[in-house]
């Protein structure tokens, strides 16, 4: 078992990655123990893992309930928050509650949002069971739902105290999610270490085979390097947004296209894509590297294009971007393989950009 720190001083904690975390009763029981716990899974994932990770808690609790969301992107909005707010007045849960969140991206967002506004704020676990939870999504605290008009708008940021990353879960996975995963672990490399990205370049075909070691190497290292730029900026002043190459193209496919078109993995593909070519054209990165970053990505199974919209639909999908000023996106660019900045960039690079880009997504 592989164990990652997240440093954030009385805000840290510990990712535990390997075969059975979900077993880990030594490191959830100091929080869950005496207190009420929800499990706030899917109706994909609950029946699959509901029972292992209810055996794990149900020793120290005082007692646990199952909250089952209905899956899909489409369903991180409100309507699905409010049935675990529900849940959990129903129950009487008080500020000693604790929710574990057991599932993707999906049900870690909403059920961290949950638990950071449930009664001014109450502790949660990330129990991811996706690829792309595990090597993102449950670590680092952004937590939120989408709104039509902007993918994650609302949200807040809440620390889990505790990711409990069970590889043996991403045996159900389907391939399709493996791949979308594998998105976020290219990211990682790209935007910061040379080395892992090479490292995942040569497992690439072994991670799309389910292969464990190969699964728990992306993990453990996708969560070094997440810890350490969260741990330098946990609230987005600086550094984090590159953990964003690729999202602002990306999120403008998700909502132009409506939540759940293409997984959110697939549409950070194609998005890379674009934020590699809007480096390349500015001067930053060589074709090479821009080619080197392309391959790895047809190599995941993802789109290596987006929808052939004009670069007007793509510039205001983009223009309620988070790290948007008064309407203008800023994009994380890279000026090496393993190294990423954030900028504003002439109109008329984007607009390149997205001519090139953007011609309907190539499946690999
Ligand atoms: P997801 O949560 O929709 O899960 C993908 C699918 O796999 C779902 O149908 C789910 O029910 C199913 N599933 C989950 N675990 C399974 C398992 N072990 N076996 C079989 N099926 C399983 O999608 P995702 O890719 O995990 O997450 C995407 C979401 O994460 C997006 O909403 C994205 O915005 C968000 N995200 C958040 C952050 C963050 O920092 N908070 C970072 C990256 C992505
Ligand atoms: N996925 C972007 C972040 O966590 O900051």
């Amino acid at each position: 078992m592989h164990e990652v720190e997240v440093s954030l001083g009385e805000r840290s904690y510990t990712i535990a990655i390997g075969e059975g975390a979900l077993a880990r009763r030594d490191l959830i029981a100091p929080i869950v123990a005496g207190r009420s716990v929800a499990i706030v899974s899917n109706e994909t994932v609950a029946p699959l893992y509901g029972a292992r990770l209810r055996a794990t808690l149900e020793r120290d609790a005082a007692r646990v309930i199952e909250v089952v969301l209905p899956d899909g992107e489409s369903h991180k909005d409100w309507s699905t928050l409010e049935l675990v707010f529900d849940a959990l007045l129903a129950n009487r849960f008080d500020r000693a509650s604790v929710i574990v969140a057991l599932g993707g991206g999906v049900v870690g967002d909403i059920a961290g949002f949950a638990a950071a506004t449930y009664q001014r704020g109450i502790d949660f676990v990330q129990a991811p069971t996706t690829l792309l939870a595990q090597v993102d999504s449950s670590v680092g605290g952004k937590t939120g739902i989408n709104r039509p008009m902007g993918k994650n708008m609302v949200g807040a940021f809440h620390q889990p105290r505790l990711v409990l990353a069970d590889i043996g879960c991403l045996r159900s996975l389907p391939a399709r999610e493996l791949s979308a995963g594998l998105a976020e672990v290219i990211k990682h490399g790209a935007i910061a270490d040379a080395d892992y990205l090479a490292a995942v370049e040569r497992d690439i075909a072994p991670i799309r085979a389910g292969d464990s070691t190969a699964l728990a190497a992306a993990v453990a290292g996708s969560c070094e390097i997440k810890a350490r730029v969260v741990a330098h900026d946990e609230r987005e002043a600086g550094l984090r947004a590159i953990l964003n190459f690729g999202h602002t193209f990306g999120h403008a496919i998700e909502s132009g296209l409506g939540y759940g078109e293409w997984l959110h993995g697939e549409a950070v593909g194609a998005g890379m894509v674009m934020g590699a070519d809007l480096s390349r054209r500015l001067g930053m990165i060589g074709g090479g590297e821009f080619e080197r970053l392309v391959a790895a990505i047809a190599a995941a199974g993802l789109p290596r294009a987006g929808p052939a919209w004009s670069a007007d639909r793509y510039l205001e999908l983009m223009s309620v971007d988070k790290k948007a000023e008064r309407g203008t996106p800023k994009f994380v660019l890279l000026e090496a393989i393993g190294l990423a900045c954030v900028r504003r960039v002439p109109e008329d690079a984007v607009r390149a950009t997205l001519a090139a880009c953007a011609v309907d997504g190539v499946a690999a």
